[in-house]
């Protein structure tokens, strides 16, 4: 049974040519790219994404610097709990802390400059890709 999550390649990782990169750490771990579109996020849809942060002090940065510029939404597949093995290939939230051999830990320094979004459960997966990807079957 397929399992899907939804993953951004923030602006940062964008502005600094690492969606390659990136994206072929996802490809050549096994999962399947099912939908990928380079697109600047509007506010309104970034605050729907991020509502669970709405009263956090820093939800104006986090919109402000997640629209900034282009990001790469993707869309992965793999067998099951896909969006498990998307977060640990990410690294834990601040890049300061990531392990070496995760994307965040290998590439980051500044929390809010993260460079990659995952799904943190079945059920947001699911409500993000509907944000993002309506149209997908
Ligand atoms: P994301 O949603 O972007 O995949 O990141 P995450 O699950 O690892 O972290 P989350 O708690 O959902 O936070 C979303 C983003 O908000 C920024 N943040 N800043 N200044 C702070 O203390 C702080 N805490 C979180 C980070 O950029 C994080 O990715
Ligand atoms: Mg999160």
């Amino acid at each position: 049974m397929a399992d899907r999550t939804f993953v951004i390649c923030k602006p940062d990782a964008v502005e600094r040519g690492l969606v390659g990169e990136i994206v072929r750490r996802f490809e050549a771990k096994g999962l399947k790219l099912v939908a990928a579109e380079l697109r600047t996020i509007d506010a309104e849809t970034a605050g729907k994404h991020y509502a669970e942060h709405a009263e956090r002090p820093f939800f104006g940065e986090l919109v402000e610097f997640i629209g900034r510029s282009p990001a790469m939404l993707i869309v992965l597949e793999g067998p099951e709990d896909t969006w498990k093995v998307v977060r640990t290939m990410m690294g834990v939230t601040n890049p300061r802390e990531s392990a070496p051999g995760t994307i965040r830990g290998d590439f980051g320094l500044l929390i809010g400059e993260n460079l990659v979004h995952g799904s943190d459960g079945p059920e947001s997966a699911e409500r993000e890709i509907g944000i993002f990807f309506p149209g997908l079957a």
